[in-house]
C-alpha cells in the first residue's frame, strides 16, 4: 500500500502566467501577452485584431507578473525547501523564436531556461516542460492565421526540436501542448485564431485541432529520436460530465461532451482519429484537409503518458432549459447541489478526481499525471503579512486522499502530482492576482501595485509535510 517512493510531488506554472519580463531578453510578443485586465480581455481572447498590440489605458498583467525572470532562483529555493521533486514550467515560444518563423533561435532566450533547469539540478528537482501553454507568436498569427495555417506544425516542430536538442540531459518529462482541447473553447487562446465574417468556426477549430496534434505527433517522434530516455505526455482539461438527471438523453449528453475533450487524446495516446470524431466530421460537413501521410505520422508517435488538469466536474444536460442556473466559465456546467462551489462557481468535487482517473486510465491504459489541481481563492493576509489557508489545505487534502484511493484501491497507474499555482500567479481566464492558488503569497495586487515580495503560506508547511511523508500524513 502507499504511493511509490518515486512519486513525483510538486507544482506547476506557466510562463504566460508568472515569469513576466516580456520586453526582455530579445523575446518577441505572444497572444497571450496582450489579455488585459477587465471586460475587454474576453474581447482579446475571442480574437480581436484590432487589440493585437499595446493600447493605452490597458493593464496587461502578463507583462511583469510575477517576475519570475528575475526571481527564479528565490523561487526555486521555496520549491526545494517544500521537498518538490517535480516542477512543471513552460517555455515561452517566442523568448526562443520571438516572431515564431525566424530561422535562428535567440540564443540569449535558450540560456535563460537552460539557467533554470541547471538551477531545478542542484535541488535535484525533475523539471516537466510544457513545450505550448496558451501561446502562439503575434507574428505567426497577423503573418499565417495562427494554427489553422498548416505552416504552423513546421514552426512548432522547428521550435521543439531546438529545444529538445538543447536541453537533452536536462530534461526528460515534457509535455507538447497545454489543456489542447480549450482550442473548442477559446480559440485565439489555444490557437491563436481570429475568425472572419462568414468563416465556418468549427471547421477551422479541428483544421487547427489536426494540426496541433500533427504537431504533436512529430515533437513526440523528435523528442524520442533525441533521447530514448525522454518520456512525452499530451496534456488534457480535465473534468468529467455528469448527466443532470438520469433521463437517458442527459447521459448521452455527458458521454458527447466527454468525447469532446477526450478526442484529443483518443488521437495522441492511441494514433488514430475515433471514428466518432470521422462521423462527426461527415455528419456536420466539416471538411478537414489531411495530406497523406498524416495518418501514418499520428499512428508512429503515440504519447508515454497522459497528464490533465482537474479542478472541478460539470454538470450537462441535453434540455437548454436546465441551463438557467449556469455556473463555472469556459465550460458551461448546470449548478451541482451535490457540491460546494468556490468563490468563482467552479465545483468542488473530489471524488470527481478519483472517477477521473478510473475513466483515463480505463481508456488508455498509460501512465496518468494530474499536472493541475488546486483552488483559486481570495486570501487576505494577517497584520504580518501571514496567510493561514486552511480551505486550501483541506480543498487539497480531500484531492490527495481521492488520488491515493484511485493508486491504492483501484490500481490506477499514476507518476505524479503537481498543484496548479504553487507560487500565486497571474489567472488565465481573469487575469486577477487575486485569485490565487499558491503555497507562496506574492505581494502584487490586480492593478500591478504590490512589492513582488514572497511569503510562505500556512499550507506550504501542510505540502510540505505531505511530500516528506510521501502523502501519508495529510
Ligand atoms: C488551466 C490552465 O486552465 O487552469 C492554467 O492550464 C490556468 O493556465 C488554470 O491558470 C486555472 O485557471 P485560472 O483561470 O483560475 O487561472
Amino acid at each position: 500500500m502507499g504511493l511509490s517512493k518515486n512519486f513525483l510531488w510538486g507544482g506547476a506554472t506557466a510562463a504566460n502566467q508568472a515569469e513576466g519580463g516580456v520586453l526582455e531578453g530579445g523575446r518577441g510578443l505572444s497572444n497571450v501577452d496582450l489579455l488585459p485586465t477587465g471586460p475587454d480581455r474576453k474581447k482579446v481572447a475571442s480574437g480581436d485584431l484590432e487589440m493585437l498590440e499595446w493600447k493605452d489605458g490597458y493593464y496587461y498583467p502578463a507583462k511583469e507578473a510575477i517576475d519570475m525572470y528575475h526571481r527564479y532562483m528565490e523561487d526555486i529555493q521555496l520549491f526545494a525547501e517544500m521537498g518538490f521533486k517535480v516542477y512543471r514550467m513552460s517555455l515561452s515560444w517566442s523568448r526562443i523564436f520571438p516572431n515564431g518563423d525566424d530561422l535562428e533561435p535567440n540564443e540569449e532566450g535558450l540560456v535563460f531556461y537552460e539557467s533554470i533547469f541547471e538551477e531545478l539540478k542542484k535541488h535535484n528537482i525533475e523539471p516537466l516542460v510544457t513545450i505550448a501553454h496558451f501561446d502562439v507568436p503575434i507574428h505567426l498569427i497577423k503573418e499565417y492565421g495562427g494554427w489553422k495555417n498548416r505552416i504552423l506544425v513546421d514552426f512548432y516542430s522547428r521550435y521543439a526540436e531546438t529545444v529538445l536538442k538543447r536541453y537533452k540531459g536536462l530534461v526528460k518529462y515534457w509535455l507538447t501542448i497545454n489543456e489542447i482541447n480549450i482550442l473548442l473553447h477559446q480559440p485565439f487562446v489555444g490557437g491563436g485564431i481570429v475568425f472572419k465574417e462568414g468563416d465556418n468556426k468549427l471547421e477551422i477549430i479541428y483544421q487547427a485541432a489536426h494540426h496541433q496534434l500533427l504537431a504533436s505527433a512529430l515533437a513526440t517522434k523528435i523528442a524520442h529520436e533525441v533521447d530514448s530516455e525522454n518520456m512525452v505526455g499530451c496534456m488534457l482539461a480535465g473534468g468529467s460530465h455528469y448527466p443532470y438527471t438520469c433521463r437517458p438523453e442527459d447521459y448521452q449528453e455527458a458521454i458527447n461532451r466527454d468525447r469532446e475533450g477526450y478526442f484529443f487524446i483518443d488521437v495522441q495516446a492511441r494514433g488514430k482519429y475515433p471514428n466518432y470524431a470521422l462521423k462527426k466530421f461527415e455528419r456536420e460537413g466539416l471538411n478537414i484537409q489531411m495530406e497523406e501521410g498524416d495518418y501514418a505520422i499520428l499512428a508512429a508517435s503515440p504519447v508515454d503518458f497522459v497528464t490533465f488538469s482537474y479542478y472541478c466536474s460539470r454538470t450537462v444536460s441535453a434540455h437548454p432549459e436546465d441551463y438557467a442556473q449556469a455556473t463555472g466559465n469556459l465550460f458551461p456546467s448546470i449548478k451541482n447541489e451535490h457540491l460546494p462551489s468556490t468563490e468563482w462557481g467552479w465545483q468542488i468535487d473530489p471524488l470527481g478526481l478519483r472517477n477521473s482517473l478510473n475513466q483515463m486510465y480505463d481508456r488508455y491504459q498509460k501512465p496518468l499525471f494530474i499536472v493541475e489541481n488546486g483552488l483559486g481563492a481570495i486570501d487576505i493576509p494577517d497584520e504580518n503579512g501571514y496567510v493561514a489557508d486552511d480551505y486550501r489545505i483541506d480543498y487539497l487534502r480531500k484531492h490527495v486522499r481521492a488520488l491515493k484511493d484511485a493508486v491504492e484501491i483501484d490500481g490506477v497507474e499514476l507518476l505524479g502530482y503537481t498543484t496548479w499555482g504553487c507560487i500565486d500567479l497571474v489567472a488565465a481566464s481573469t487575469g486577477q492576482m487575486s485569485k490565487r492558488y499558491g503555497f507562496i503569497y506574492v505581494d502584487r495586487d490586480d492593478e500591478g501595485k504590490g512589492t513582488l515580495n514572497r511569503t510562505k503560506k500556512k499550507s506550504f508547511e501542510w505540502y510540505k509535510n505531505v511530500i516528506a511523508s510521501n502523502g501519508e500524513e495529510l
